[in-house]
């Protein structure tokens, strides 16, 4: 499976349960990433969306336990969200946040999709630095270009120690 995210110059991710940035290109190539695909994503992020609504085109899978809603999946744990992740292709499964959920996550990610911006958003939440990481390795830097004001680039990172994302405990 694959993560996206789009962090700043420290790594952070969002403030008030909302984004740090209001940016098109990132949010074109999000789509373009996700369109027809399994997003996966904690509570918190699914309740940012506008309207609290999943996104369209997409199948929304969501770590919510307790939660209960009829326009998604939801997995009440981890355990229930490794089974249910059995049943997609592993190619086509996206981990789309928030913080908390990206932790869990990552380790059992291939590739991550970073857009990093080059600004300072004032972040209260964060995505682990993969520069700091040993596991994780840049394998492309991208071409800066300009999103609403802010210089941006579309990286990827693989990571060279994926752990198989089962499941067995509550
Ligand atoms: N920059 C980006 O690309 C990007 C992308 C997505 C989100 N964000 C930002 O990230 C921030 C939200 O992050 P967040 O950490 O508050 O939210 P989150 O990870 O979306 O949701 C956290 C909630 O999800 C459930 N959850 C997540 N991991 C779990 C685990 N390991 N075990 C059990 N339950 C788990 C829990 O739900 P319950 O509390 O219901 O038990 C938890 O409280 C927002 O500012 C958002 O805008 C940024």
């Amino acid at each position: 499976m694959k993560t996206i995210v789009a962090v700043d110059k420290n790594w952070g991710i969002g403030k008030n349960n909302d984004l740090l940035f209001c940016l098109k290109e990132d949010m074109k190539y999000f789509k373009q990433m996700t369109l027809n695909k399994v997003i996966v994503m904690g509570s918190n992020t699914l309740l940012s969306f506008p309207g609290s609504k999943p996104l369209k085109d997409r199948i929304n899978i969501v770590l919510y336990p307790g939660g209960h809603r009829d326009d998604c999946i939801v997995a009440q744990s981890l355990k229930e969200l490794s089974q249910i992740l059995r049943n997609y292709n592993s190619d086509d499964i996206f981990i789309v946040g928030g913080a908390m959920f990206y932790r869990t996550m990552l380790p059992y990610c291939d590739t991550a999709y970073i857009t990093k911006v080059n600004a300072d958003g004032n972040a209260t939440h964060f995505f682990e630095n993969l520069d700091l990481d040993q596991d994780w390795e840049c394998v492309d830097e991208g071409q800066p270009l300009m999103d609403n004001g802010k210089e941006i680039r579309f990286t990827v990172y693989r990571n060279n120690n994926v752990k198989d994302f089962l499941i067995t405990e509550e």
